[in-house]
Formats: structure tokens, sequence, C-alpha cells
């Protein structure tokens, strides 16, 4: 079984994969990942980012293990990703992995902004997560101010707004609910009660409980 969860940036989808992965007790890949691990790469580096044949060998040479995740999730690092995540040369070389990922004996679950419309079209749940711009900045405003960065309500907001016109209005795999996506808003709903209507959204698609 094969479960797509996509939607913007804060919109608690990794906290609905990973809830979902250890239900169904299947492996998780949080796709944001890779295109983070690629951006930091060209931050670490210096590397310009209009230089896509050097974008796109490093992203040839990703690997799902081992990303470091709670460095990723650094705010720097989520620019980078949404920049590099519009070059289409960088999105195809990490499609094969990504989709190998999907089809793995027993199926995965995926979270991104394009698994149920192009790495997993075939996927037996799908759901879009979302929220609205202002309660996904005040979580990401929770989560960086935890981990000591130095940010204002405001320039989280401003980020995140950048981010979803950058995610949505790219050429290449934009951010689209797919048309057989269960659209799940959890602008009033807390962690707990997110993960319960996307339980019974997953049930009711696969008769699995
Ligand atoms: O979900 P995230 O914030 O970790 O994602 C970081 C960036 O990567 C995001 O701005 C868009 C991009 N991304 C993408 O284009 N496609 C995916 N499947 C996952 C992430």
């Amino acid at each position: 079984m094969i479960v797509a969860i996509d939607g913007p940036a804060a919109s608690g989808k990794g906290t609905v994969a990973r809830a979902l992965a250890a239900h169904f007790r299947l492996p998780h890949l949080d796709t944001g990942l890779l295109y983070r691990a690629v951006g930091a790469e060209v931050l670490a580096r210096g590397l310009d980012f209009s230089d896509v044949p050097a974008l796109t060998r490093l992203a040839a040479a990703l690997k799902v293990e081992g990303l470091d995740a709670e460095a990723l999730r650094a705010g720097a690092v989520g620019e980078a990703a949404s920049r590099v995540a519009a070059i289409p040369e960088v999105r195809q070389a990490l499609i094969e992995l990504q989709r190998a990922f999907a089809r793995q004996p027993g199926g995965a679950v995926l979270d991104g902004r394009d698994i149920g419309t192009v790495i997993a079209p075939e996927a037996e749940v799908k759901i879009f997560v979302t929220a609205t711009p202002e309660a996904r900045a005040a979580r990401r405003f929770a989560e960086l101010t935890a981990r000591g960065e130095e940010v204002t309500p405001q320039s989280v907001l401003d980020d995140i707004l950048k981010r979803d016109q950058r995610d949505s209005s790219r050429s290449a795999a934009p951010l689209v609910r797919a048309d057989d996506a269960v659209l799940l808003d959890n602008t009033a709903l807390d962690k707990h009660e997110s993960i319960a209507r996307a339980l019974a959204i997953a049930a009711a698609r696969t008769g699995r409980q």
C-alpha cells in the first residue's frame, strides 16, 4: 500500500506521514529532506544556484539513507531547498530513488509536494494536508525558536508565503492537490486530531483499520 501525503511548508504533513507509517508499519520517506540535502550542499560548497549541472550531480549522488533530518531542518536550508526544487533537472535526478522507495514490497509512506501527482500517482491513499499561512507560520516560528534560531513571527510568515509562491508557481511538478487526494485542512485541529482525521481517511480508502 502506497500512502502519498502532500502539502505546503509547515502544514504538519510530516507529523501525519510519520503517524500513518507507524500505524500501518510502513517505511517512511520525507522527500523534502532530499531537496534540503541538495540545498545544504549548495550552501556548504558556496555553489551558485544557477549552476544546474553541478546541482544535478549533487542530486544524482543522493541516497535516502543517512540524511541528517535535524541539521537539514534549519530555516536557511528550507529556503535553499525551495530554490533547488524549482530546477527540473534536479527534480528529474531525484525521481527514480523516490519511486523505488514507494514501490518497495509492502508499500511505503512518502510526504512532499508531488507524491500523489508525479512520484506515485497510483497511491491508494492520497491526502493533501494544509492550513492557513498564518497557522503554519505560527507552528514554524515555535519550531525554529525552539531550535534557538533568531526569527520574528513576521519573518517566518514572509518566508512561508515566499515558499508557497515558489513551490506552487514553478513549472516542474508544482505543488497542487491531486484530483483524487482528500483535503485535510488542519488550521483548527491539534496534532492528535489531525492524525485521527488522516487515519480515518486511510481506513475509508483501504478498508484497513
Ligand atoms: O517539506 P519541506 O519544507 O522539507 O520541503 C523543502 C522544499 O523542498 C520545499 O520548499 C519544496 C521542496 N520539495 C519539493 O519540491 N517536492 C517534494 N516532494 C518535497 C519538497
